[in-house]
């Protein structure tokens, strides 16, 4: 296990271009497998969990190509024709995003799998995707926690039905989308709240008949068409280094070309609330589909938010480095609605608490959430990543406005390879240590 040591950062500047994002990634690796032709795919993410799908799918007899100058190329052979069963279990290691979204794919297949993961992935819930993909007509059985493993026994053609989903979870929403494809007719999600709609847009990119009205998303089977996309950077990502900048007037950060999408902006809204100088400049979009644009945030004296409501699935996973800056703003930040957090690859909400406590942080456990108050001057302390990529940076981050000149110690911090495996370093150009 690599323990990694952090004093505070003396002052912050700089632009970093994130690695490519991790959400579009997973799709474009998934619907360029199963699309009717040659796809090509550039800027795809490094993350460990990207690994893991294009592994998977190769392990289904996908054709799928990693060539010298960074692009991939996949050769498809159409939806319920592709896959076949693999020889092995399939491991999607820590990703989420790869046992939930592949098991949709794969229930439109003709075929049995068995999806397991790392003890983290084997803690998080599965029956929920398990629930529709059934009345779709596969047989989805997760172990009797509703866990990983979990063995898919797809079919082709599924049932189309009308899904009404019981969590806000683009995850979920877009198993049943992916395995729509492989419907004998339309196929409708109902959301609860808007989350992530890069599937519904990488879709439409293939050519396949989308519809949003309201809260229902309605997809038409059809062949999907190869592709071609240059994946935009990850806004998730990049919100450590730009949390990081907001935290002290004079501090800055810029990261060109990431995500806009929508469905992931909410952390610009909040630091934009918090009193961060936020600045966006739109670019032209990934493809046709996805928003792009250069993001500038330059930090401020910052005051407490409340962060509840449909927000949440907008900034899910931003909320554990948005706790951490809680504690520079002043007054109390509340935090609400977000369960989930305690189902992602750790319980975010116990583990978040615990280590602002470490920190000297005041800090307030609820069911759905956290209530933080500031500003407090942290000091340095020893934690423990507990092999969640999002909690190594953002401890990472409080390490760097500790205010007591000590060292603040990160055990597991490798762990960051999971979403972006060169955090370390760009954390280092960005406070002038790299
Ligand atoms: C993701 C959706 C979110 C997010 C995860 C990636 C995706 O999960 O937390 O990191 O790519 O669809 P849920 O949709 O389950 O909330």
């Amino acid at each position: 296990m690599t323990e990694v040591c952090l004093e505070a950062a003396r002052h912050v500047d700089g632009e970093i271009t994130v690695p490519g994002d991790k959400s579009i990634s997973h799709r474009a690796l998934l619907l360029g497998a199963v699309a009717s032709g040659r796809s090509f795919l550039g800027n795809l993410s490094p993350a460990a969990d990207v690994a893991s799908t294009a592994s998977c799918l190769a392990a289904c007899g996908a054709w799928l190509r990693l060539f010298d100058d960074g692009k991939w190329v996949l050769d498809g052979a159409g939806m319920g024709r592709t896959l076949r069963s693999p020889e092995a279990d399939l491991d999607c290691g820590n990703s989420g995003t790869t046992m939930r979204l592949l098991s949709g794919l794969l229930a439109g297949h003709p075929l049995e799998a068995v999806l397991d993961g790392d003890a983290s992935l084997r803690r998080r819930p599965m029956r929920r995707v398990a629930v529709p993909l059934e009345l779709m007509g596969a047989v989805v059985e997760p172990s009797p926690a509703g866990t990983a493993p979990m063995r898919v026994r797809g079919r082709f053609p599924l049932r189309p039905v009308v899904y009404e989903l019981p969590v806000a979870s683009a995850q979920l929403k877009s198993a049943v989308l992916l395995a729509g494809l492989a419907a004998g007719g339309p196929t409708t999600v109902v959301e609860p709240a808007p989350s992530r709609d890069h599937t519904e847009r990488l879709l439409r990119l293939c050519e396949v008949p989308v519809a949003v009205e309201g809260g229902r998303i309605t997809v038409t089977p059809a062949p999907l068409q190869p592709f071609g996309l240059r994946v935009p950077g990850d806004l998730s990502s990049a919100a450590f280094l730009l949390g990081l900048a907001a935290a002290r007037p004079g501090w800055r950060v810029r990261c060109p070309g990431v995500t806009l999408n929508p469905g992931r902006t909410g952390v610009l809204e909040v630091l934009r609330a918090m009193g961060a100088e936020v600045s966006v400049e739109p670019g032209p979009d990934a493809g046709g589909v996805e928003p792009v644009g250069d993001v500038e945030v330059r930090g401020a004296r910052l005051r407490a938010v409340t962060i509840a409501g449909d927000l949440i699935p907008r900034l899910i996973d931003e909320l554990p480095v948005l706790a951490v800056l809680a504690t520079q703003a002043e007054g109390t930040t509340v935090i609400r609605d977000a369960a989930e957090l305690r189902a992602k690859e750790s319980d975010r909400i116990a583990l978040v608490a615990a280590g602002l406590r470490a920190l000297g942080a005041g800090c307030e456990e609820a069911p759905d959430g956290l209530a933080v108050t500031g500003p407090v001057r942290l000091r340095a302390a020893a934690l423990d990543a507990h092999g969640d990529h999002r909690l190594a940076m953002a401890w990472a981050v409080a390490a760097c406005l500790a205010g007591d000149g000590g060292v603040t110690t990160i055990r597991g911090a490798e762990c960051v390879a999971v979403s972006y495996p060169r955090f370390f370093e760009d954390l280092g150009r960005v406070t002038g240590r790299g």
